[in-house]
């Protein structure tokens, strides 16, 4: 009973806060209904719709009281609101339903694996399960189903979470972070079924010892050819290549899974986005076959303090297909968007020696591509594109092609907070020719730079009537600039 109460508690809270709650919101960036969001969970397709849970806080616009939130869209772009689904009311789960996955079952039902919190000092982290009809679920009367007893010696429950599930030859199987006795994040693998036993099968991957510390939500599927593991280090430090930024980070090991031996060999490592605003995504696959990967559009460095006046807080990232292509990651926007093309404004080779800007190619919901090139070989140091541009504010992205260098820079977008604002990575520019594709969702910017071998995604605190564009060469450039807004 105490059951139904906390979770009809939270589903009432949430269905009346939001109407209160609508706000200003981005159009195709995935907002929370109320109070807080954080990673998205769980994310799967099931019976024609796309879901996605996520870490919700119904009752505040801060971290605490973790339940999960649901929603569905039919193309990752529109999304319905669906009751919260599942609440911290058991013993193993008091003190938080923490991120995890989802699994259609071959019996028509949806699974859900979460990690449940419980004690305190240390907190216990032990892997639940639910089960449901894609609305309600229910958890399973043996919770905790992995615990200190499945965790092979030297492994404690203290840091153990984030569980990626799917089904591997009727088997369910699952991805599981832990922090290991020196301190390094390692991924763990066990099987299991709804009624039996889980064991503990192998480690997956561990922290060589230059990926931080803890590693958070992994995700585990194949991608063209090759196996990937996705994970988030807590901790790191920069390195020099400007490729790892300190503290939390995003990386794709890309390797190989000897699915018998349930041993998975990292062969590359790739940032999954160089911005200051990702973290733990999760992926599915849609039914024509492609890769979708959501992460959540924050940093847990400067998530305090960055949501006042609102009843809600959290984005998510734009969905994007991933996809390799020698070697590399590569990431677009998911091309659902193009449904939402609105008005094209196409300024084509066009010649640049100074700041300038044209008519229609301006918004703050658009889609604008751009390609720079050298008119003639080292004549062309930089080239800027400043957005959201208005009342002395913007938010700038740098080509230096002096430097090899891609910046992109909120320092003067509006915001008031001694934060990170700038992010600059290496860029090949030795062919004299950068692209850029830059998506704006009012105060959502991600920018995909050389056919989406570079993500960087940033929230600014600039308000919407900051509408201009403009670009700035440093010698002479030729540009082609395609604007395109985005409609609902
Ligand atoms: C990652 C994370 C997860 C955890 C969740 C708690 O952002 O720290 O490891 O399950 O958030 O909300």
């Amino acid at each position: 009973m105490k059951e139904q109460t906390l979770l009809r508690k939270a589903r009432d809270h949430a269905a009346n806060a939001a109407d209160r709650a609508k706000g200003e919101r981005p159009c195709f960036h995935f907002t929370p209904q109320t109070g807080w969001m954080n990673d998205p969970n769980g994310l799967c397709v099931y019976r024609g719709e796309y879901h996605l849970f996520y870490q919700s806080n119904p009752y505040r616009t801060t971290w605490g009281t973790i339940h999960w939130g649901h929603a569905v869209s039919t193309d990752l772009l529109t999304w319905r609101h669906l009751p919260i689904a599942i609440a911290p009311d058991t013993e193993a789960d008091k003190g938080g339903c923490f991120s995890g996955g989802a699994v259609p079952l071959p019996d028509g039902r949806l699974l859900l694996m979460y990690t449940g919190v419980s004690g305190t000092n240390p907190p216990e982290q032990t892997q639940c399960i639910a089960v449901g009809d894609g609305v309600d679920f229910e958890k399973l009367a043996h919770n905790p189903v992995i615990g200190a007893a499945q965790l092979p010696e030297g492994y404690s429950t203290a840091d153990f979470r984030d569980p990626k599930v799917w089904l591997e030859g009727g088997e369910l199987m699952c991805a599981v972070a832990c922090k290991n006795g020196s301190g390094r994040g390692e991924i763990l693998l066990f099987s299991g079924s709804l009624e039996g036993e889980w064991t503990y099968r192998s480690t997956l991957c561990a922290n060589p010892g230059d990926l931080g510390s803890m590693w958070e939500c992994p995700d585990f599927f194949s991608l063209d050819g090759w196996q990937a593991l996705l994970i988030n280090p807590q901790e790191m430090r920069a390195t020099a290549d400007m490729q790892f930024h300190p503290g939390n980070n995003t990386v794709m090991m890309l390797g190989e899974y000897d699915a018998a031996a349930h041993r998975f060999e990292p062969k590359k490592r790739c940032v999954v986005d160089y911005g200051l605003d990702y973290y733990a995504p999760q992926t599915l696959k849609t039914p024509d076959g492609r890769r979708v990967m959501i992460g959540w559009m924050a940093n847990w460095d400067t998530v305090d303090g960055a949501h006042a006046a609102s009843h809600w807080y959290g984005h998510m990232g734009l969905p994007r297909e991933i996809s390799v292509r020698d070697g590399r990651l590569i990431q677009s926007p998911v091309r659902e968007l193009e449904a939402y093309w609105a008005g094209e404004t196409a300024v084509r080779r066009t010649v640049c020696s100074e700041t300038v800007s044209f008519d229609g190619v301006c918004g703050r919901l658009a889609d604008v591509s751009v390609r720079v090139r050298e008119r003639e070989a080292g004549g062309l140091k930089r080239f800027d594109v400043q957005i959201a541009k208005g009342g002395g504010l913007c938010t700038q992205i740098i080509c230096s092609f002096e430097e090899g260098t891609l910046t992109l820079d909120r320092s003067l977008s509006g915001s008031a907070r001694d934060i990170l604002h700038r992010r600059t990575i290496r860029l090949d520019t030795a062919r004299g020719e950068i692209d850029l594709r830059i998506v704006l969702d009012k105060e959502c910017v991600e920018v995909f730079a050389c056919g989406g071998e570079a993500v960087l995604s940033m929230l600014i605190d600039t308000p919407l009537s900051a509408q201009d564009m403009a670009f700035r060469a440093y010698g002479t450039a030729e540009t082609e600039i395609v604007c395109r807004q985005l409609k609902r």
